[in-house]
């Protein structure tokens, strides 16, 4: 609908999760570097009124080499305002609002997938249980396509004990996870800092981090197909 010829069909991805800092901005954006580092045509949106992702580019020159846009401060009309975007990208990701209230709600509707980046703990966990049972009120009764998928961030160690304890619970209630952990790495901060990405960044942590990104975009993609 709305596509441009020879092209899929726009997959949105929604990346959300009510708790602040679970690392949705960063999730998000590196997300849509991975996408574009595989030759994708991507555009990162930003619907938070935190603005960080408009903050993430406004931190550099243009090195970031994919668009962003800005609607933040977009309210009824904010699912029109994706739907313009449909169509001329062939993935459109959407570093989504922390709150369950209103719109978010009409993002989920309207995603093909939502990422759920979060902390390895507990207290994460539980914490992302409402956002999950948001979505699968969604599945049952507008969208029985919707698909979703936890991302472990900000990981200290694959074997620490809260890292596998979150995975243990993840595995109880059967959620479908990326298999590929994100690691607590200063990099990401900094690239945030300095308005890049991990892939414009130089040395072995940024190759460690650009590498991991990849993987956890090759899971993501796993999800759509
Ligand atoms: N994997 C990571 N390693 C290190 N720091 C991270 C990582 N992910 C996020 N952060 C940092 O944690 C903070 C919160 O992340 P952010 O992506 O802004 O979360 P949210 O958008 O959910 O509030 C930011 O300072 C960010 O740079
Ligand atoms: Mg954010």
């Amino acid at each position: 609908m709305g596509d441009a010829p020879n092209m899929k069909r726009t997959q949105i991805i929604l990346v959300t999760n009510q708790k602040g800092g679970s690392g949705k901005t960063t999730t998000a954006g590196n997300l849509a570097a991975g996408l574009n580092k595989l030759g994708k045509k991507v555009i990162l949106v930003d619907c938070d009124p935190q603005n960080s992702v408009v903050l993430w580019f406004q931190n550099g020159n243009g090195e970031i080499p994919f668009p962003y846009t800005d609607l933040s401060g977009a309210k009824q009309n904010l699912a029109s305002e994706i739907k313009k975007l449909t169509g001329t990208y062939e993935y459109i990701v959407i570093d989504g609002r922390p709150s369950l209230e209103g719109d978010i709600e009409a993002l989920i509707v309207m995603s093909d997938l939502v990422i759920l980046p979060l902390r390895p703990s507990l207290a994460d966990f539980q914490a992302m249980r409402p956002t999950v049972g948001s979505i699968q009120e969604v599945q049952k009764k507008v969208n029985p396509d919707l698909r979703f998928g936890l991302l472990l961030n900000q990981v200290l160690g694959e074997s620490r004990v809260l890292t596998k304890s979150c995975i243990e619970a993840i595995e109880h209630f059967d959620f479908p996870r990326c298999s590929t952990l994100i690691a607590f790495r200063e990099i990401y901060a900094q690239a945030y800092a300095q308005g890049v990405t991990v892939f414009e960044c130089k040395g072995k942590t940024a190759r460690d981090a650009s590498q991991e990104v990849l993987g956890m975009t090759q899971d993501v993609l796993s999800f759509l197909h």
